[in-house]
């Protein structure tokens, strides 16, 4: 399927797509590295310790290709409806409507907070900026963002240095594909 636009009508037809639960990574975006989304999953639980009482937040969540792996008090935040929608008819988690920059939850509401794969998607560093602003103040305990490109292929994904994440503990990508192009950024409680 050929999907055009902006990004956010992209994710919106993506999720409009006829299918079902075995079409989730075709939801995702992760139809061409659908065998690393679960084990991107546990490490994102290891990394951030997520245990089954915490509030974790998932910005850009997507269908769930990654929610479905992870055992917490969990909410999904995304703009796109129907893969929202999606979610909801998959897997029946708690998840909302909104903008990644304007999260409307109480400061430090939640102990984790990841977002993976969706910073590309950002319509400006400005908004970008937004976001991790708006991560830090609804986080106690914990964030992860991955994995945000130093360079793309494609000339509609949104690049980012190193030097914008400072105060953050970087790391290079886990995917064997993006070392060196790609890096991971997180916080821990003594820094938040
Ligand atoms: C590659 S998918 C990743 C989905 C999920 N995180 C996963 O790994 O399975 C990117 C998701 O980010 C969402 N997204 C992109 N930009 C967004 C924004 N500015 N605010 C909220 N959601 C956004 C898209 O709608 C899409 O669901």
């Amino acid at each position: 399927m050929e999907y055009s636009g902006t990004w956010r009508e992209i994710w919106t037809q993506k999720g409009e797509m006829e299918g079902g639960i075995d079409d989730l990574y075709i939801y995702d975006g992760w139809e061409k590295s659908k065998a690393d989304i679960k084990t991107t999953a546990y490490k994102i639980r290891k990394e951030l310790d997520i245990k089954p009482d915490d509030r974790v937040l998932e910005i850009g969540c997507g269908a769930g290709a990654l929610a479905q792996y992870l055992e917490c008090e969990y909410i999904g935040i995304d703009f796109s409806r129907s893969l929202l929608k999606k979610h909801i008819e998959f897997f029946g988690n708690s998840v909302l409507y909104g903008e990644a920059n304007d999260i409307p939850f109480k400061d430090k509401w939640f102990d984790k907070t990841f977002c993976w794969g969706v910073f590309l998607y950002f319509e400006s560093l400005e908004y970008a900026e937004q976001v991790l602003r708006e991560i830090v103040r609804v986080t106690r305990s914990g964030i992860l963002i991955g994995e945000l490109p130093l360079e793309s292929h494609d000339k509609k994904h949104l690049l980012y240095t190193k030097e914008m994440f400072d105060g953050w503990i970087l790391e290079d990508a886990w995917t064997k594909k993006y070392k060196g192009k790609r890096f991971i950024a997180k916080k821990r409680e003594e820094n938040l």
